[in-house]
């Protein structure tokens, strides 16, 4: 039996039951693969779940309000991935009566669809013959193959994509898809790869090789930032706080935070008040500082590490453009500040 027919019989027997999988319709499938795009099945679930239940179609997607969207994203991370989920619903609306493109070629115009998910929903959905290259497909061929070429090379690219779609079958496309993304995220695992009860084993070279965790071979990332963040959480007397809106560009676009002053070293109390933007922040008659984490929290993001510090300044003043801090939960705010929120207030 070739690659093709062992992954597919094995899939027909241990697929996973997955809510999108009831039915082919567009609008899961292509929900579900945006909350799936780094992220895992696991933590992807319950948000899928939320998300359909509150809009259930592209319609209500479209109608909604971009800032509640982010707010049931909240904790997801990539949020640009929510809000062009919202452009897309609205672009489905007003431009195809609401019904979802069929073909990879139309998905593909469409804001946050990329060659992953015009491919996923168009084989998924519609059978057409394109081959889905994520990240579990890239380690299950790169090893069955025993490829090193780096998966994120551009020649490392072009020939997964010829490898992956001279293995498609000649029906079932959207099954053979989903059948090499469950194998490689339940058996051909990262670190911990169930070899053991592999089908595929006697034809895979990486396991005769010996090279299993050696491959699938990565260039190296581009270098991670260091950056230190310090939120000032205001606190009035009438139990007042300050947040603003993150504007479009860096990471958290339009999520919400407490104001905030980037410096290029840690802060602590001897130097706080020497900060000329701590200075600029803090423009209040009367009012106290106190530092609430001594030690920094550490955020990591793809290309960007945060040493975190929040500071409380207590005023007795009225503080002008301020919210109800019992009202903070209507915001849709960076994981980190929720978290925050939640255990601070
Ligand atoms: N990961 C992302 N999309 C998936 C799918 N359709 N099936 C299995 N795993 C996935």
């Amino acid at each position: 039996m070739n690659f093709t027919t062992q992954i597919n019989n094995w899939y027909y027997v241990n697929k996973r039951n997955l809510p999108w999988r009831m039915n082919k319709d567009p609008y899961s499938v292509w929900l579900s693969e945006i909350i799936l795009q780094q992220t895992k099945i696991q933590q992807g679930l319950p948000y899928y779940s939320l998300f359909i239940e509150r809009y259930p179609n592209v319609t209500s997607l479209s109608e909604a309000n971009e800032q509640d969207i982010l707010k049931l994203w909240e904790g997801l991370g990539y949020y640009s991935r929510a809000r062009n989920l919202h452009k897309t619903a609205k672009i489905i609306v007003s431009d195809y009566n609401g019904i979802f493109p069929t073909t990879y070629s139309e998905l593909l115009n469409l804001p946050g669809i990329g060659k992953y998910t015009a491919s996923a929903v168009s084989s998924i959905c519609f059978e057409e013959k394109k081959a889905v290259l994520d990240g579990n497909v890239f380690r299950l061929l790169s090893r069955y193959f025993n490829i090193d070429t780096p998966i994120n090379s551009s020649l490392g690219i072009k020939s997964f994509e010829k490898l992956s779609f001279e293995l498609l079958p000649k029906v079932n496309i959207g099954d053979h898809n989903q059948a090499l993304m469950d194998f490689g995220s339940t058996i051909c695992k990262p670190k911990l790869a169930n070899c053991d009860v592999c089908v595929l084993q006697d034809g895979c070279s990486a396991h005769s090789n010996n090279k299993i965790y050696l491959l699938p071979v990565k260039t190296k990332k581009t270098k991670v930032k260091i950056l230190h963040f310090n939120f000032l959480i205001f606190i009035s007397s009438d139990n007042q706080t300050i947040i603003e809106k993150r504007d479009e560009k860096g990471i958290w676009q339009k999520l919400f935070q407490f104001p905030l002053v980037q410096s290029d070293e840690e802060l602590n109390n001897s130097n706080f008040f020497n900060n000329p933007q701590i200075a600029k922040k803090l423009q209040l008659s009367d009012y106290k500082v106190k530092l609430i984490n001594n030690k920094p929290q550490l955020h990591l993001l793809s290309h960007r590490k945060l040493f975190i510090k929040f500071w409380e300044i207590k005023s007795s003043n009225l503080i002008k453009d301020s919210i109800a801090i019992k009202n903070l939960d209507n915001y849709p705010f960076p994981i980190v500040l929720s978290r925050f929120i939640k255990s601070y207030f």
